[in-house]
């Protein structure tokens, strides 16, 4: 298909351009990403080794790398990387003007790779959503959220209660509130999972797939730190990680043990509520993450949906009688979705859907099954589905 979306060529980002040292680091950067080295991570470690780089000159890089990315299916492949990477930024430029001057067939050829297509319900909205420079969501601890309001330059502070969009020009990073565990960097959608979990204070949760504690973190301030949360992930690397975050946010109210997703359980303990929060193909967070467009394979979707299956299954087992099962991938393929929650009700009896009203307060009726989808949100797409045992 012919390109009808021009570029302005060479415009640099709206907010600060890119040095010719700048885009020589992009050009490594993007050079150097596969799928076994992802853009973020890649980014992160060039940008430490250039010590000293200007904060405003780090983030025209990020940004241009992940211009790149986004707009990889328009670049002109015969171009020298230098010169891809002016275009790339050229048509971010133009999209952030004027978001109708690409046409919907051109979305569709053109901004996702064609396997995709069998896998996800595709509309112009959800890929003009992951056009757009996602936005970056903050969520304060609840007792910290008027301070923070006044320190941070937040949008969208109707969203979901104590999180906004940062639009300020300040290192996140680097402020003391950060440091002190006042607020994390957590997508709305990401946060939108703790308020559907709604773990009371005092009760004793399992947050299965933990990571690095995301979610566990939110759900300890949803409980006042009051109860129990048992975290557990296969990757002992991320449970390190998870311990130095639950100390700087204060976080006592958890007990960290490996768990590999086998039928034994790390506890005999029966939860009020466990959280799935699934290792998945991520195709939710294509906006934030667009190298991942071009790295995923149609089997991760096959194989993880596979996984997520078990996992769910082994883990629905702690639930006490009464409790809640929550299930959350960022992701939205039908197999890894509605998919896993079909077969989940097929084979394990004894659990209902509970239905639960929309976190996000759109004129919908309460549903077991919640669909994020970043035009919705702002924020990356996910999936909850959510039972009791009975
Ligand atoms: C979506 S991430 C979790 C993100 C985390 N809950 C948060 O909010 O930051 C999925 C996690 O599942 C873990 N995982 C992958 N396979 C697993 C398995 N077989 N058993 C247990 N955890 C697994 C990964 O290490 C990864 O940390």
């Amino acid at each position: 298909m012919k390109n009808t979306f021009d570029a302005e060529q060479g415009t640099p980002g709206a907010r600060g351009a890119l040095s010719p040292a700048g885009a020589e680091l992009a050009v490594s950067v993007i050079a150097q990403v596969d799928r076994d080295h992802p853009a973020d991570a890649v980014l992160r470690e060039a940008l430490r080794s250039a010590q000293g780089l200007p904060r405003i000159e780090s983030a025209a890089v990020s940004r241009a790398v992940f211009s790149h990315f986004r707009w990889r299916g328009w670049l002109d492949p015969n171009r020298t990387p230098q010169a891809s990477l002016r275009q790339a930024l050229g048509f971010a430029a133009t999209f952030r003007k004027k978001p109708g001057s690409v046409p919907d067939a051109e979305l569709l050829e053109r901004a996702i790779p064609e396997w995709a297509k069998a896998e996800v319900t595709v509309t112009p909205d959800w890929l003009r959503s992951i056009q757009r420079e996602p936005l970056l969501w903050i969520r304060s601890r609840a007792s910290f959220w008027p301070e923070i309001q006044r320190e941070l330059v937040l949008l969208h502070r109707d969203r979901l209660p104590n999180a906004g969009a940062h639009a300020g020009d300040v290192d996140l990073f680097r402020r003391a509130s950060f440091q002190s565990g006042q607020f994390e960097l957590q997508d709305i959608a990401s946060q939108a999972v703790g308020w559907l979990c709604a773990p009371q204070p005092g009760q004793t949760w399992w947050d299965a797939c933990c990571g690095e504690g995301g979610k566990l973190l939110h759900l300890s301030d949803l409980m006042k730190n009051q109860g129990l949360i048992w975290a557990s992930d296969r990757s002992l690397r991320r449970l390190a990680f998870l311990k130095k975050r639950t100390a700087r946010a204060g976080c006592f109210n958890y007990r960290a043990v490996p768990w590999e997703g086998k039928t034994t359980l790390p506890t005999r303990t029966r939860f009020d509520g466990v959280l799935v929060d699934a290792p998945c193909s991520g195709l939710g967070t294509w906006g934030r993450n667009p190298h991942a467009r071009w790295t995923t394979r149609p089997d991760d979707v096959h194989e993880l949906a596979v996984v997520q299956q078990r996992l769910l299954q082994a883990a629905a087992a702690a639930v006490k009688p009464g409790g809640r099962l929550v299930y959350a991938v960022c992701t939205l393929t039908r197999k890894e979705t509605d998919g896993v929650a079909d077969g989940f009700e097929r084979q394990m009896k004894g659990f209902l859907p509970e239905p639960v009203a929309d976190p996000f307060h759109r004129p919908i009726p309460p549903t077991a099954r919640h669909w994020f989808w970043p035009k919705d949100t702002d924020g990356n797409g996910m999936y909850v589905a959510i039972w009791r045992r009975i």
